[in-house]
C-alpha cells in the first residue's frame, strides 16, 4: 500500500542530498574572516589576549542576528580584532581548507580584506603570509587549488585602496584579482574607478561585490568602470532587465550567496530567493558562502538550503557547478579537467 506523503518534494530532496554532498565543487565567494569561527575566534583572544564582550562561544553565536549588512559588518569587523599574527591568519586558513576539503570543494578563490588589519597596525605582509602559507600546504595535504582576491574597503577612502595596492604590490604573483567589499549603499563603484584601473594595469583582474544591498546601477558602474570578470552577489539585477540582457548576452557570472542574503535580510526567506529565477533566466548564477562562520553554513549548507526551499533539480545543480568552474580564474586546460571530473561524477549518481 502507498504510503501518505507529508511533502511532494520529500523524495526529490533525499536523492539531491548525496549529490549535492560528493559533487567537486568550486568557491568564488568566501571572505577568509568570514570563516572565523567562534571557538577559534575564543582560542586566539586568549592566545593574543585579547578581550571579547562574550562571555562563551555559544553566546557569540547567539549574537548573530542581524538586520541588514550594516549590523553583520560592525561585529564581523570587531571579531577581526583577535587576528593578530602570521600564525593565525595560518590557522584561520588552515580550518576553512579543512572543512572545504571535507565539503568536496576542490577550487577555492578566497578574498581578504588587509585594511581591516593594517588599520590596526597589523602589517600587509603578516595577513598575506598566513594566508599564503595555509593555501600552498591545503593544496599539497588536500588537493584544493586556489587563487586569493584582495578586496577594497568601500567605506574608506580611494587613496586608501591606492596605498592598499601599493602595498600588495610586492605580493603580485599571490593574488589574482582585485575586489571591492563593506558598506555597499552609498559607497558606489564610480569612487573606485581610478584604483581599478591601476590594478588592471599591474596585471590583476578585477570583480566588486555590486547590487547585493545597492541598488542596478552599482552592478552597471562595476561592469562599465571597474571592468570586472564577475559581480558578487548581483541579485538586484533583476530590477533592470536591459542589464540582465547584458549580464546573460555577456555570460557575466554572478557569485550569489543564498543563506547570507537571508541573514542579511536581502530575502526576508529562501522560499523568496530569485536565485532559482536568475538561472532560469540565463544568468550564469553560481552558488557560495560568503561569511560562512555567521551566516549557518558553508558551501554544502547553501546548495542544501537552497535546493530545499526552491526545488532546485538535478540539472540545475549541476549547471550551478559547472557555471562556477567556468566562472573560476584557473586557466582552461584546468577547467576542462574540472568539468570532466564533474560530468563523471554526474553519471555515476543520475543515471
Ligand atoms: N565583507 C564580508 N562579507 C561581506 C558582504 N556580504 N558584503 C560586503 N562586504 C562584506
Ligand atoms: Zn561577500
Amino acid at each position: 500500500m502507498d504510503q501518505p506523503r507529508m511533502n511532494p518534494h520529500r523524495d526529490d530532496q533525499q536523492a539531491m542530498m548525496p549529490l549535492i554532498t560528493h559533487l567537486p565543487k568550486v568557491e568564488l565567494h568566501l571572505h577568509i574572516e568570514g570563516s572565523l569561527e567562534p571557538e577559534l575566534m575564543f582560542h586566539m583572544a586568549e592566545r593574543n589576549a585579547v578581550a571579547l564582550k562574550y562571555a562563551s562561544a555559544d553566546a557569540v553565536r547567539e549574537a548573530y542576528h542581524f538586520d541588514n549588512l550594516e549590523s553583520f559588518l560592525e561585529i564581523y569587523y570587531e571579531a577581526c580584532g583577535v587576528l593578530r599574527h602570521e600564525r593565525d591568519f595560518y590557522d584561520l586558513t588552515t580550518a576553512y581548507l579543512q572543512r572545504a576539503h571535507a565539503q568536496h570543494v576542490v577550487h577555492t578563490e578566497l578574498f581578504f580584506d588587509p585594511q581591516t588589519h593594517t588599520e590596526r597596525g597589523v602589517p600587509f605582509a603578516t595577513v598575506i603570509s598566513g594566508i599564503r602559507r595555509a593555501l600552498v600546504e591545503g593544496e599539497r595535504t588536500y588537493g584544493i587549488t586556489s587563487r586569493l582576491i584582495m578586496c577594497f574597503l568601500r567605506h574608506l577612502s580611494a587613496e586608501a585602496a591606492l596605498d592598499t595596492l601599493a602595498q600588495a604590490l610586492p605580493y603580485r604573483e599571490w593574488i589574482t584579482a582585485v575586489g571591492l567589499d563593506s558598506y555597499e549603499v552609498g559607497h558606489p563603484p564610480s569612487l573606485f574607478t581610478e584604483v581599478f584601473a591601476r590594478a588592471r594595469q599591474h596585471g590583476f583582474l578585477t570583480v566588486a561585490h555590486a547590487g547585493e544591498e545597492g541598488p542596478a546601477e552599482y552592478i552597471w558602474q562595476a561592469l562599465n568602470l571597474l571592468h570586472v570578470s564577475r559581480i558578487d552577489h548581483g541579485v538586484r539585477c533583476l530590477d533592470d532587465d536591459a542589464l540582465v540582457h547584458e549580464l546573460v548576452s555577456r555570460q557575466v557570472p554572478l557569485t550569489v550567496c543564498p543563506l547570507s542574503n537571508v541573514k542579511l535580510g536581502v530575502f526576508a526567506r529562501l522560499e523568496e530567493h530569485t536565485l532559482r529565477r536568475m538561472l532560469q533566466r540565463g544568468l550564469c548564477v553560481t552558488v557560495n558562502s560568503d561569511d560562512p562562520a555567521y551566516f549557518g553554513g558553508y558551501i554544502s549548507e547553501n546548495f542544501v538550503a537552497a535546493q530545499q526551499a526552491l526545488h532546485l533539480t538535478a540539472p540545475e545543480i549541476y549547471q550551478l557547478t559547472r557555471n562556477a568552474i567556468q566562472a573560476a580564474f584557473l586557466p582552461e586546460a584546468e577547467k576542462q579537467a574540472l568539468l570532466d571530473k564533474a560530468a563523471v561524477y554526474q553519471q555515476q549518481v543520475v543515471p
